[in-house]
């Protein structure tokens, strides 16, 4: 990578020297001129154990098998290799090998027989792995030299991300604790399983734990509430199970809570209510069950809340109706019974409100007309009754993301429903006492619209199907 080679001569040697400690930091006197007469290409401005290690882990991974020749100084600034990012150390004054990321475009790509490199943690002063699709043919583990005489080394790395590696099995190692920097461990998407070591719970500086996708499985331990510092937590989609630990309230700084496609038991534990930072909760598809914690609404942050499929069966809880950021409410496919909460109406920033394959009784509250941001509301699979309070103006800017099949007690105001929309429901109300002659009269909505153009008496509708009749 050089642009230039020097010969050996001492009077040149010193020019390059002086002009080195200018533009590139360089190593020790001693260092350099010993590489030089070693090796007669240019002297690398790191530790040549360091750069050995280094093509040592290129060599068991990478790609390009020529590596070690294409890039022989990889710290060199001018170095144009993706992938690889160093810095120079103020103790020693020579550069260091900080990230490596493999895996996804820009960045370079693995060989199909890569496995895992437990050589990165002899890096002294990595500060950031990513191996993202990289392990995908040959099953490795993530493993950690036995005897490194020197714990200290990897003590540096602060992000460890493994994703989307379907090779890469076995369980998390105990000795991922010894990595005493982390604060983003991130082993998602891959094939890892058995439990969590507790060991991983003493990682306090943590501040995102992802460990979504895999196979894992046991209860998670009380000391997940160690993790004080934690912002984001994905656990979802494994094979977790037993109670979510009341620890859980101790992580007052938690945004963002995943637990969803696992097989929790149990309630919501009472201390959810501490996570004042909350603002995404995702609890879907698992066992739970119980009643809400009281003080609910003390999550204020809150802007999703997840929480479809779980064996509740209780009536909706009121108190969301007081949670104003919600966005995205989901309590679908859990058995709840009951009205429709019409104080729900007040939470006028949501965008999808999902209360599909429930048993929901009554009739869709009129506020709901007043959600001005609504986007995806579905109220299928209920036994919801009574008219269809929505408006056409509401009814035309949701179109087929509103679905209230599967009511058989629901129907449509004459005056309002027929106007080519899906909703879902297919019978008109009883008419009121101004018109006779279309009471009682069920017709499916599908498809009708050329069929029924002559059945509307308001100008309004009429003026909008005769344009699409039109059109078509
Ligand atoms: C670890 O130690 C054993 C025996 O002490 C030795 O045989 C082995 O080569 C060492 N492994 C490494 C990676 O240093
Ligand atoms: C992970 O679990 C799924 C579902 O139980 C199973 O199909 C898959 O084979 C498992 N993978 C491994 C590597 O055990
Ligand atoms: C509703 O959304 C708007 C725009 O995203 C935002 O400015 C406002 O603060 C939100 N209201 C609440 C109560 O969160
Ligand atoms: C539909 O209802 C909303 C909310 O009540 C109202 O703002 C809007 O003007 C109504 N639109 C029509 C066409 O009646
Ligand atoms: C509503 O939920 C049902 C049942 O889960 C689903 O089949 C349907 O596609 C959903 N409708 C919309 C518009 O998302
Ligand atoms: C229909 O008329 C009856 C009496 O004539 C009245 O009691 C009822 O409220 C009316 N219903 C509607 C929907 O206007």
């Amino acid at each position: 990578m050089y642009p230039f080679k020097l010969p050996l001569s001492p009077l040149l040697l010193l020019l390059h020297m002086l002009l080195s400690t200018t533009t590139t930091p360089s190593v020790s006197t001693n260092q350099h001129a010993s590489n030089m007469i070693k090796n007669i290409s240019p002297q690398p401005n790191m530790n040549p154990h360091e750069l050995e290690t280094l093509f040592n882990i290129m060599e068991s991974i990478s790609n390009d098998q020529n590596w070690r020749t294409s890039y022989p100084n990889p710290c060199q600034q001018t170095s144009s290799w993706l992938g690889i990012e160093c810095k120079k150390n103020n103790l020693d004054d020579i550069y260091h090998v900080t990230r490596l990321d493999f895996g996804t475009h820009p960045n370079p790509t693995c060989m199909k027989t890569a496995t895992f490199p437990s050589l990165i943690f002899q890096l002294p002063n990595l500060e950031s792995v990513f191996f993202i699709q990289c392990f995908t043919h040959t099953q490795t583990k993530i493993t950690f030299q036995e005897n490194s005489t020197t714990i200290l080394p990897s003590s540096t790395l602060q992000q460890l991300s493994l994703r989307s590696n379907p090779a890469l099995i076995d369980t998390i190692p105990p000795q991922i604790s010894s990595l005493k920097s982390l604060q983003i461990l991130t082993l998602s998407q891959n094939n890892l399983f058995g439990r969590i070591p507790e060991q991983i719970f003493t990682l306090n500086s943590l501040v995102h734990l992802d460990l979504s996708y895999n196979n894992l499985t046991g209860n998670i331990p009380n000391q997940l509430g160690n993790l004080k510092n934690l912002v984001g937590l994905d656990l979802s989609y494994n094979s977790f199970t037993g109670p979510i630990p009341d620890t859980i309230g101790y992580l007052t700084t938690l945004q963002k809570l995943d637990l969803s496609a696992n097989s929790f038991t149990g309630k919501i534990p009472e201390t959810i209510i501490e996570l004042c930072s909350l603002n995404f909760l995702a609890l879907s598809n698992n066992k739970l069950s119980g009643n809400f914690p009281k003080g609910l609404n003390k999550l204020q942050g809150l802007q999703y809340f997840l929480m479809d499929d779980n064996p509740m069966y209780i009536k909706l809880p009121k108190e969301f109706s007081q949670l104003q950021k919600l966005q995205e409410l989901r309590l679908a496919g859990s058995g709840y019974s009951g009205e429709i909460p019409s104080s729900y109406s007040q939470l006028l920033n949501l965008t999808t409100l999902s209360l599909q394959n429930n048993q929901l009784t009554g009739e869709i509250p009129v506020e709901f007309t007043r959600f001005s941001h609504m986007y995806h509301l579905n109220l299928s699979r209920n036994m919801l009754s009574g008219v269809v309070p929505f408006n056409s103006s509401f009814l035309k800017g949701l179109g087929r993301n509103l679905d209230l099949s599967g009511n058989p007690g629901l129907c449509l105001d004459p005056h309002e429903g027929d106007n080519g929309i899906y909703l879902g429901v297919v019978n008109v109300c009883e008419s009121k006492n101004s018109s006779s002659s279309t009471s009682s009269i069920t017709m499916p909505l599908k498809n009708k619209s050329k069929a029924s153009c002559g059945v509307f008496r308001f100008l309004f509708v009429l003026c909008i199907l005769l344009w699409l009749c039109c059109i078509l």
